[in-house]
């Protein structure tokens, strides 16, 4: 019999379901919500309220796009955390009660483990390359950096990480120093590619082994560009697209010299990218071309899957279906959680 998975993602500020059928994606619905761009960042109150109102129809248009009926679904899977507690809260209860009306299993899913699993989707039967296990990832978003050891679909060993900052909230955060719209990672990846990456140099942050910082970056940033604007109040949009070019290249540095040092550590050649900064077109370059030199088998997820959607929980869903791990109904979200 065909295993059917919905998967709800509500963690942030995009209200996703999805259907996975034997592993092969049926639909893939996102609402973005557009009220935080007035603020330059996530609301958190009005982002569980957006998604107060978008669950129903979201889950609705996912299950009609698939061409199912909801008497065929086997297991609701939901993103348990990390997110905000709101937003998480709106997505649990939406799964619990769907799943308690339909009497069938709830699969709880770390977002983490669907960032590194979007690997893994597929629009349909047709081989394609996925990364075999054990892989290293690394896993880049608005709210986290890490690198991932991933040994299977449930086990996945964290071997470095942030110490403040994401790479993404670097991003985010000097977009809006620049006066640049929410969010800023894609903001400023379009603007660097008309600007020179070796115009303004930002310096290294010196953190342990595998661990990255960001913030010493965003401050430096702020203050560099507090005393030019000083100087010249027209700085910032004379050299917007050199200051992209410029910040990006540092971002993309201190990853990759982690990422490479990752491989050397663990001896894994296997590497992939997960999560929103994934996206970013001058980092896929740059691992591209580290990835040809260095001898490693690189994946770079699809980049509707990098950024936060519900067939990355629907597919981590059907594999935790597939191994009996279910959650009980008495389960809370978690607004901090490891992978
Ligand atoms: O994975 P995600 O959707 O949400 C979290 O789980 O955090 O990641 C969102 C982050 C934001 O910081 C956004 O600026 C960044 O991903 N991002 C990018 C790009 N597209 C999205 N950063 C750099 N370049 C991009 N093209
Ligand atoms: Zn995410």
């Amino acid at each position: 019999m065909s295993v059917i998975i919905l998967g709800i993602e509500s963690s942030c500020d995009e209200t996703s379901a999805s259907v996975v059928k034997d592993g092969i994606l049926l639909s893939n619905v996102v609402a973005s919500q557009q009220v935080h761009e007035a603020y330059g960042g996530v609301v958190p109150e009005l982002a569980s309220r957006a998604h107060q109102q978008n669950i129903v129809p979201v889950v609705d248009t996912a299950i009609k796009q698939a061409n199912i009926d909801k008497s065929e679904i086997s297991g609701i899977a939901f993103t348990r955390g990390p997110g905000l507690m709101g937003s998480l809260l709106v997505g649990t209860s939406f799964a619990k009660g769907l799943a308690l009306a339909l009497n069938i299993p709830l699969i709880e899913v770390n977002h983490l483990h669907g960032h590194v699993l979007a690997h893994f989707i597929k629009n349909n039967d047709e081989k394609v390359d996925e990364p075999k296990f054990p892989f290293l990832c690394l896993l880049v978003s608005g709210g986290h950096t890490q690198l991932i050891v991933v040994k299977s679909f449930l086990e996945m060993e964290i071997i470095g990480q942030t110490i403040d900052d994401a790479a993404g909230e670097a991003f985010d955060k000097c977009a809006k120093i620049m006066g640049l719209p929410y969010p800023g990672g894609p903001s400023i990846d379009n603007l660097a590619k008309q600007g020179r990456p070796d115009v303004f140099k930002f310096s290294m942050p010196q953190v342990d082994e595998l661990d990255f910082s960001f913030s010493g970056l965003k401050t430096s940033f702020l203050y560099f560009l507090q005393k030019k604007v000083k100087e010249d109040t027209d700085f910032i949009e004379k050299y917007k697209a050199d200051l992209c070019a410029s910040l990006q290249f540092t971002i993309i540095q201190i990853l990759a010299e982690k990422l490479v040092k990752a491989v050397e550590l663990t001896g894994i050649r296997e590497v992939a990218i997960a999560g929103g900064v994934a996206a970013n077109s001058a980092l896929r370059n740059e691992l591209t071309r580290l990835a040809a030199q260095k001898n490693w088998k690189l994946y770079l997820p699809i980049i509707k899957y990098t950024t936060d959607n519900a067939a990355m929980i629907a597919i981590a869903g059907y594999y935790r279906y597939l191994a009996g791990k279910f959650a009980s109904h008495d389960i809370t979200p978690v607004s901090r959680v490891k992978i």
